[in-house]
């Protein structure tokens, strides 16, 4: 039988949700179904200051720092377990040469950063630093290959390079510039966003470039390529469609780029801290279309791998608002508000609500770009309501999924109106069990009950993300504004677990 989603439960029985006080979940058993931590994974591009500032430090700067990568950024990361990191874009993968970012730094070519601010870049990160970082971070690296503007040889010669260990011309090269041992670099994108900056190609021609580039990208010993195509833009299902007819299990993943824009207008997305509450009531409608492209790419992707082995990866997610002013408009730096982080704990709890075909998906960007998790200025840094969510949702990374379905009440505005209350959940292997919640709604408290279906439990315990307005933003003069805290609002009684969530609320439970 087909697995109804939880959103499409909710929106099912919305006509009957206002007769109700009470919500009750109904919490199944796991199953094999495993929520994959990189799920929760993380992109930074060459774009703005998300490398340079973000990530990279000038020589000799008083920011304390390893080989110029900044610590306390590395240290936030590590906290929430970030399982892997996408790089070098983007738009900027496809015009990026990696042989000009390796060797003596003050040898790198420059070139300019034509889709990001026309800036010259100088290439001192490249292949080695970015590999540092991800030891620092202990992540996986996910490289994306240029496929619009580079050559099949190119790619194969990258991946050479980074994986083979033994005597070649690219493993010689590698352990001149001080690397003897190979990385094994297994997540591999090739192109992005090819149907666009990438290319601007069509699906069919992507599809037999794609098996070009990727026959040549080879396997290495102790590093079998995982393979991810370039995929669809939002609801383009032909893209997903054609990918999956012509390259099926060529493919390790397919991607999914799917942005939120608070007002449905790209010349005028609105802003990152001042809007109102028809604007947020929009921004979460367009953020639960998450839900609905999800299903269909992959109800597309079950036609022609029932099996669910290729994977969607949905390596480009979040809010996209227009800059902070007076900031460089090719830079894309954004606050993060209370709303950022409502959409973020949403969209986790979708993908982990879909990990029988989400394997994969990262948040844009890192640092100081789009839906940041962390705003550098010089020395100081400050963590975002989005990074918060992450704190909390770790605790999904390759946990059992388990299944949930409940009658959602709904939050209206004029006459439109969306389901008020997301949920996810799953068991770790200790056995405890951890609920993720999300009430969208503003103005009202939702009450829940449920029985957990037999789950063994004791004690409930939990954190709550939430401040007074939902334009609330941390800032370095005040950055601990938004932040987690002790929720008290869940209890036991009998064998009920009740929970009062308060409105504009992200919590999490953890139930021994
Ligand atoms: O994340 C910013 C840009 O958005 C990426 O470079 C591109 O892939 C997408 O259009």
């Amino acid at each position: 039988m087909k697995k109804l989603s939880l959103f499409f439960i909710a929106i099912c029985f919305m006509a009957n949700a206002n007769a109700q006080n009470e919500v009750n979940l109904n919490i199944k058993q796991a199953g094999n179904q495993i929520i994959s931590k990189h799920i929760y994974g993380h992109f930074s591009e060459h774009l703005g200051r998300c490398i340079y500032d973000g990530f990279w430090v000038d020589e000799n700067s008083p920011i304390p720092n390893k080989g110029r990568i900044r610590l306390d950024v590395v240290n936030a990361l590590k906290k929430i377990n970030i399982p892997n990191l996408r790089w070098p874009g983007g738009c900027f993968a496809d015009e990026y040469h990696w042989r000009d970012g390796i060797g003596p730094r003050n040898q790198r070519p420059k070139m300019v950063n034509t889709n990001w601010g026309g800036v010259t870049e100088d290439n001192s990160f490249g292949t080695h630093e970015f590999l540092e970082l991800c030891d620092m971070l202990n992540c996986e690296p996910y490289i994306a290959g240029n496929v619009g503007s580079g050559t099949v040889e190119e790619m194969a010669k990258w991946v050479e390079y980074l994986n083979f260990d033994g005597v070649s011309p690219m493993a010689t090269i590698r352990a001149q510039n001080g690397r003897e041992k190979p990385w094994k670099v297994t997540f591999w994108g090739v192109g992005n966003e090819s149907w666009g900056c990438g290319g601007h190609m069509t699906p069919a021609y992507y599809s037999d470039l794609y098996k070009r580039y990727a026959t040549y990208a080879r396997d290495y010993s102790g590093a079998p390529l995982k393979r991810i195509a370039s995929g669809a833009n939002a609801d383009d299902y032909n893209w997903t469609e054609t990918s999956m007819k012509a390259i099926g299990s060529r493919m390790w993943g397919l991607t999914l780029h799917y942005y939120t824009i608070p007002t449905n207008n790209w010349k005028a997305k609105g802003s990152a801290t001042n809007f109102d509450e028809e604007q947020y009531f929009n921004t979460m409608k367009n953020c639960l279309k998450m839900e609905e492209l999800v299903t269909k790419h992959s109800a597309i992707m079950d036609k022609y791998d029932p099996n669910k082995k290729v994977a969607l990866v949905v390596d480009e997610w979040g809010i996209w608002t227009d800059v902070e002013p007076g900031t460089n408009p090719g830079f894309l730096y954004q606050q993060n508000s209370l709303r950022d982080a409502l959409i973020a704990g949403t969209t986790l709890n979708i993908f982990n609500n879909h990990s029988d075909r989400v394997k994969m998906a990262n948040l844009a960007q890192t640092v100081n770009v789009l839906q940041a998790l962390i705003l550098t200025e010089k020395d100081k840094m400050l963590l975002t309501p989005t990074y918060h969510v992450f704190d909390l949702f770790k605790v999904h990374q390759d946990a059992k999924y388990l299944p949930i379905t409940f009658n959602s009440p709904e939050y209206g505005f004029g006459n439109a109106k969306i389901p008020a209350l997301n949920v996810s959940a799953s068991q770790d292997s200790t056995g405890a069990v951890h609920i993720s919640l999300v009430n969208l709604d503003p103005n009202h408290k939702i009450s829940i009950s449920t029985d957990l279906n037999g789950l063994k439990w004791k004690t409930v315990t939990g954190q709550i993300l939430t401040s007074e307005k939902i334009t609330d933003i941390n800032t370095f003069t005040n950055p601990d504004k938004v932040h987690n805290a002790k929720f008290t609002g869940a209890k036991k009684a009998g064998n009920l677990l009740k929970i009062d969530m308060p409105s504009q609320s992200v919590v999490v439970l953890e139930l021994k």
